[in-house]
């Protein structure tokens, strides 16, 4: 990352890391800031060197050998398609330009459930979400089979504990899902079963209890170059 670059983040969310990149690159430099909602990014787009662009990942055209630097965090994991916006980018993006995706895997809760250790309502709520992660650790392969080069994958594995920052992040992210995961008509429509209030409350005071904790996910920080 230098001063200069020309930087696209996918997937920006309420903006922290294009405000980050932003700033590193300065005025010679650009963020092109990407969400299907920018309702968060309004301040960013005041910035000269940042453009947001209000567009979904799974359609749009990112250009002709433009980036110097491509990111996505929590992201391409969610998509139905991630191998398909990745391959699309790759011709936006300059020879010698580096790619960061930074997304997760359940792969740590997908293996403890099949022991029988796990509280229940850690199995009936949080390893069905785990399950459905499950692209980011073929990326790499996928990146080298594209002709990238210099690909690591550094996998980090973290226990998901009670009264944690992690665990606040998931306390506010299963109230925000409760109505969706919930509602056995709109499970069943997509091949799920919906959760019970009771293992859902229970989940809830797992995550405040600071005894708790449980194999979760993996953080897998891929980096790779385009020749
Ligand atoms: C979990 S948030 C992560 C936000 C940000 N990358 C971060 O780490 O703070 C996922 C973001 O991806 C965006 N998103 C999901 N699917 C998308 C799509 N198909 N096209 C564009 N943005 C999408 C969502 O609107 C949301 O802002």
């Amino acid at each position: 990352m230098a001063r200069g670059w020309h930087c696209i983040e996918l997937g920006a969310g309420a903006g922290s890391i294009a405000r980050w990149l932003s700033d590193a690159v300065g005025d010679s430099g650009s963020v092109t800031a990407v969400d299907r909602d920018t309702s968060l990014l309004g301040d960013l787009a005041a910035r000269p060197n940042v453009t947001v662009v209000e567009g979904d990942l799974m359609t749009m055209s990112f250009g002709s050998a433009c980036f110097d630097l491509a990111h996505s965090r929590s992201v391409l994991m969610h998509l139905e398609d991630p191998d398909t916006v990745v391959e699309h980018l790759v011709p936006a993006l300059r020879p010698g330009a580096v790619v960061l995706f930074e997304e997760t895997d359940g792969e740590p809760a997908r293996r403890a459930a099949t022991g029988a250790e796990l509280p229940e309502p850690f199995r009936a709520v949080m390893v069905p979400l785990a399950m459905q992660w499950t692209w980011a650790s073929t990326l790499a392969t996928r990146l080298v089979a594209l002709g990238f080069t210099d690909v690591h994958d550094d996998v980090r594995e973290d226990l998901l504990r009670g009264a944690t920052p992690a665990a606040t992040f998931w306390r506010q992210t299963l109230a925000t899902i409760r109505p969706i995961v919930t509602d056995g008509a709109r499970m069943q429509s997509v091949g799920r079963h919906a959760v019970d209030d009771s293992s859902y409350d229970a989940m809830i005071e797992l995550l405040m209890n600071p005894a708790f904790a449980a194999p979760f996910a993996a953080r897998h920080r891929v980096s790779a170059r385009r020749p």
